[in-house]
């Protein structure tokens, strides 16, 4: 009903490094290609677990931006911009924060995971409990229909789900929805409104989600209709009123298998990582002084690359020729560590190459960035206030 639109957002909290290339940033380049594409600094985000140095958020921002289309986001296809520049996320935030019932967010998995990471913090805050209901907002108010996130965020685009399935029940429910509803069907001609009330019946009497489906392909090929009776006979499917925020799917990106230097996951706080810009010096002196497997003290000790952080690099960076030479020469002892290492700096620095060459123009000239988020952010307000007026409309807040 709504247009196919992807969103998603990340927390300006420092360099990007590889990690953020691998598990998103190299997504969301090819995303851009499939589908129209919305990607905002969540900088109030950030600030509901960093807001007693907010200085580390302005720092990071344009940054941020720069390291995105770096690694091959283009603002020429996607939308770029900030969270903070568009107020409606907080209207909506405040909204939605009336309808959501606090077991929900004690219920989120981060919630307590959070808590308990970032321990020297005080988390107990209104501000962060609420953060699901925030993300929500983001997602909501550009009815976007994909949601490309990593394994831990897949908890908040469910109870973006949740909300906007609670708010459309709630505020879905015009006077004489029904009426209103069946009057629809019949401009649908009797054809399709047949097929219509037949796919409806059998999902809802049968749970059949291929009629659903199917109701939906039908109501999408219908041009004439006016957006009011789209929302009522989308709304009408599922039984429950005008659908005026629709339910976004998640797009699960896999897990890399990039780890960082000490074979943890590659992450800022265990100052184990590689940054996007980091010059190809910095980068083959964090490979060479990487620590190898334990066993492996002397050149002539043999080793296992199980045991060693630099495998999984070379499960993402080598050929299998290369792999094999690995297997064989640390098993027997035949090579050194630091030769083995080199092929993998080099492929890291290959990879990084066109990335700081992309870099380049923007470092050395902060307003294209700026210019590319005003613009962006344009854009955002103006889907973001179309939505709003939608929702102030359903609830009872258009006074004219
Ligand atoms: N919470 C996400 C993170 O910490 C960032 C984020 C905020 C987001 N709003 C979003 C991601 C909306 C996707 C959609 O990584
Ligand atoms: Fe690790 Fe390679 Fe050294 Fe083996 S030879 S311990 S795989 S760095």
């Amino acid at each position: 009903m709504y247009p196919d639109r992807v969103l998603s957002g990340m927390r300006p909290t420092g360099r990007l490094h590889l990690g953020h290339y691998h598990g998103a940033l190299k997504n969301w380049a090819k995303l851009q290609h499939e589908h129209p594409c919305f990607f905002f600094v969540a900088d109030w985000h950030a600030l509901t677990t960093h807001y007693e140095d907010p200085s580390v958020i302005e720092n990071n921002v344009y940054e941020m931006v720069v390291d995105w289309i770096a690694a091959g986001v283009d603002p020429a296809q996607a939308t770029l911009f900030i969270q903070s520049r568009v107020p409606q996320h907080a209207e909506l935030t405040l909204f939605l924060s009336l309808i959501t019932p606090i077991s929900w967010l004690e219920r989120v998995p981060t919630y307590k995971d959070m808590q308990e990471n970032l321990a020297d913090r005080d988390l107990a805050t209104h501000g962060f409990m609420g953060y699901p209901v925030m993300q929500a907002a983001d997602i909501l108010i550009y009815r976007a229909n994909l949601v490309p996130v990593g394994e831990d965020q897949s908890s908040h685009v469910e109870i973006t789900r949740e909300i906007a399935r609670r708010f459309n029940h709630l505020f879905g429910r015009e006077p004489g929805f029904e009426e209103k509803a069946k009057a629809a069907i019949k401009k649908l001609g009797s054809k399709k409104a047949k097929k219509y009330e037949e796919y409806r019946t059998a999902y809802q009497q049968q749970g059949d989600e291929a009629g659903l489906e199917a109701a939906r392909e039908l109501l999408n090929d219908t041009q004439n209709l006016a957006m009011g009776d789209r929302e009522r006979l989308f709304g009408y499917l599922e039984g429950s009123g005008k659908m005026i925020l629709p339910e976004p799917q998640a797009l699960l990106t896999e897990t890399p298998k990039l780890v960082g230097l000490d074979g943890r996951k590659m992450s800022k706080s265990y100052n184990n990582t590689i940054a996007l810009r980091d010059d190809a010096e910095t980068v083959s002196k964090k490979i060479r002084t990487m620590p190898t497997d334990p066993q492996r003290v002397r050149r002539t000790d043999p080793g296992d690359p199980e045991k060693c952080p630099v495998w999984p690099m070379h499960l993402v960076y080598s050929d299998q020729d290369t792999r094999d030479w690995v297997v064989s020469g640390c098993k027997s002892a035949g090579i050194g560590c630091l030769e083995c290492k080199q092929p993998v700096i080099d492929a890291v620095n290959a990879e990084l190459k066109p990335i700081q060459e992309r870099a380049a123009p923007f470092e050395e000239d902060p307003t294209l960035v700026r210019n590319i988020l005003a613009d962006g952010c344009e854009k955002a307000q103006a889907i973001a206030e179309e939505t709003m007026r939608d929702v102030r409309d359903a609830m009872g807040l258009a006074y004219s």
